[in-house]
C-alpha cells in the first residue's frame, strides 16, 4: 500500500515536470504560477456548499472535460481580433484574476472606462458587471469577446469559425459537448471553468468556524466596527450560508460623481426611447465600457432615476490582490476606500440612503482595513502582506501633514 502509494506519487511528480518543460515553464517563471490557475479544492474553510450546488445551471453541469476545455479557452488569445488579447489578459490567476490596472486595456492598446472585477467567486453572483447587466456567467462570457475594445471579434461567427479550423478543439468540444463549436457551448465551456475558481479559507474564515485565535484584536474591532458603527454589512451583507459580503444589490455611494451625470441621464433616456437601447444587449455593453455613460451604473441598464450611478455592491474577499478598488479604479488603496465611506460618500440627489458620514476614529480606520487584509485566501497570502503594506505606507505619507495623534 505504502510502496504503491510512494510510486504513485512519483509518476505524479514526473508527469508534471514533463509537462511543466512542455509548457516551457522552466524558462519563464512567471507562468510557473499559472498551474495554481487550475480547479480548487472544495475542501475550503467556509466553503458554501449548498449555495454553490444552486449556483450550478441545470442545463450546464461541471464535467472535467468541459471545465479544461474552459480552462484553456480562458487563456487562448485566438479569440480575440489582434490574437493578442485574451481572457486571463484582464483577469490574470496571479493578480487575482483581475490586470491590477485603473480600467482595463483591450485591443489595440484601447482603455476601457471600467475596473476589471476578480473572477474568484464571481459564480455566486446573482448578476454580473458592476451595472448587472448580465444574469449569468454564460451570458457574461460572451460579451467580452465581441466588445469592440476588449476582444474585438465582428460576430459569434467570426470566433466559431475560427476555432472551427483548429483540429484540437474540432475534437475537445465533441468530447466536451458531443457536437461541433458553436457559441453557446463556448461560453458555457467558460463559465464551467470559471465555476471551479471559488475562493474561501482565509484566516476570517477559520475565525468565524471558531478558531478565536485567527484574526488578532485589530482585526476583531474591525469586524465588530463593519457590523456595527460603520455600518458595512447592511450593504456588504455577510452569513455563513451566504460568505459573500454583498447584497447582490447596486448603491449610488457617490464614486466619480459629477453634476453632468444626471444631465447625461437625461439625454440617454431620450436616446433609449428613440432607438430603444435596452432592446440591444450589445449595445449596452458597448455603452457601458467604452463610453463616458459607463457613469450612469445601473440606470444604463433600467433606465430607472433611482438607479443613476448606482453599481453593484461588490465581494470584499482577496482585496490585497485586486487593487486598485470601485468601479472606475478611482481608490488606490483600501484606506482611501474607508475614508469614502467615513466622509458619507460624495454627496449627490441619488445618493443612498445608507451612506452617510461615520465619524470613524483614524485607529477605527485602520481596524477596518486589518479586518478585510483577513478575507484572503491562503494563496494570495504573501502577496497581499506586502502590498498591504505598500497600502500602510502610503495611507501613512499622505497624512504627513496631520497631527500627531492620526499616526496612532
Ligand atoms: C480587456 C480586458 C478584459 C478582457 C479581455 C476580458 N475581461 Fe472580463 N471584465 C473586464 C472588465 C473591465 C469587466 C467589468 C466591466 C463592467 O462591469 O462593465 C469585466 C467583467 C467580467 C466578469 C464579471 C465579474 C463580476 O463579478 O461581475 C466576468 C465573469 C468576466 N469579466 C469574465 C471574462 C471572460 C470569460 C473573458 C474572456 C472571454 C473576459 N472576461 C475578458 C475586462 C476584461
Ligand atoms: C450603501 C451600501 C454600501 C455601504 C454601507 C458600504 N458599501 Fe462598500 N461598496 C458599495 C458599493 C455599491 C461599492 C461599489 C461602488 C462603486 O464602485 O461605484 C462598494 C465598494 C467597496 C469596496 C471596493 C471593492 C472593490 O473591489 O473595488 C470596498 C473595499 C468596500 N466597499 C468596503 C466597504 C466598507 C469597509 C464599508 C463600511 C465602512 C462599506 N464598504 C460600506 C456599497 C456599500
Amino acid at each position: 500500500m505504502q510502496h504503491n502509494r510512494k510510486i504513485l506519487r512519483r509518476t505524479i511528480l514526473v508527469s508534471l515536470a514533463i509537462l511543466a518543460t512542455a509548457c516551457g515553464v522552466g524558462s519563464r517563471i512567471s507562468r510557473a504560477t499559472l498551474s495554481a490557475a487550475a480547479p480548487k479544492s472544495e475542501h475550503q474553510v467556509g466553503f458554501p456548499a449548498e449555495l454553490y450546488a444552486r449556483s450550478i445551471p441545470a442545463d450546464n453541469p461541471q464535467t472535467p472535460a468541459k471545465v479544461a476545455l474552459g480552462q484553456a479557452l480562458f487563456v487562448d488569445p485566438r479569440l480575440s481580433a489582434d490574437k493578442v488579447q485574451r481572457c486571463e489578459s484582464c483577469h490574470d490567476y496571479t493578480r487575482g484574476f483581475t490586470d491590477q490596472r485603473k480600467t482595463s486595456v483591450g485591443v489595440d492598446n484601447q482603455l476601457g472606462q471600467r475596473n476589471a472585477p476578480t473572477i474568484l467567486n464571481a459564480m455566486f453572483n446573482t448578476t454580473l458587471f458592476w451595472d448587472g447587466r448580465a444574469s449569468s456567467l454564460e451570458e457574461q462570457a460572451k460579451s467580452p469577446i465581441l466588445n469592440p475594445i476588449e476582444m474585438g471579434m465582428t460576430s459569434s461567427d467570426e470566433v466559431v469559425a475560427r476555432l472551427r479550423a483548429i483540429p484540437a478543439y474540432e475534437e475537445r468540444f465533441r468530447r466536451a459537448f458531443g457536437r461541433e463549436v458553436n457559441f453557446d457551448d463556448i461560453a458555457r465551456a467558460l463559465a464551467s471553468y470559471e465555476r471551479t475558481q471559488f475562493s474561501f479559507d482565509s484566516a476570517f474564515d477559520h475565525f468565524i468556524a471558531g478558531d478565536s485565535g485567527a484574526i488578532d484584536g485589530s482585526a476583531k474591532r474591525g469586524w465588530l466596527l463593519f457590523t456595527g458603527k460603520a455600518r458595512c454589512v447592511s450593504c456588504h451583507a455577510f452569513s455563513r450560508e451566504h460568505p459573500l459580503f454583498t447584497d447582490d444589490r447596486f448603491h449610488n455611494t457617490g464614486v466619480s460623481w459629477r453634476a453632468s451625470i444626471a444631465t447625461q441621464a437625461a439625454a440617454t433616456v431620450t436616446a433609449r426611447d428613440q432607438h430603444q437601447i435596452a432592446r440591444f444587449e450589445q449595445q449596452i455593453d458597448r455603452l457601458a465600457v467604452g463610453t463616458s455613460a459607463s457613469e450612469l451604473g445601473r440606470f444604463v441598464v433600467t433606465g430607472s432615476k433611482s438607479d443613476i450611478a448606482a453599481f453593484r455592491t461588490p465581494d470584499l474577499r482577496n482585496l490585497l490582490v485586486t487593487e486598485p478598488y470601485f468601479h472606475d479604479g478611482s481608490a488606490p488603496t483600501l484606506w482611501d476606500v474607508v475614508a469614502h465611506f467615513n466622509r458619507g460618500g460624495v454627496r449627490n440627489p441619488f445618493l443612498d440612503a445608507a451612506i452617510v458620514p461615520l465619524d470613524l476614529s483614524k485607529t477605527d480606520e485602520d481596524d477596518l482595513v486589518a479586518f478585510l487584509a483577513t478575507l484572503t485566501s491562503p494563496e494570495y497570502e504573501d502577496a497581499a502582506k506586502m502590498e498591504y503594506q505598500k497600502q500602510f505606507k502610503a495611507s501613512r505619507n499622505v497624512l504627513v501633514a496631520a497631527p500627531a495623534e492620526a499616526m496612532r
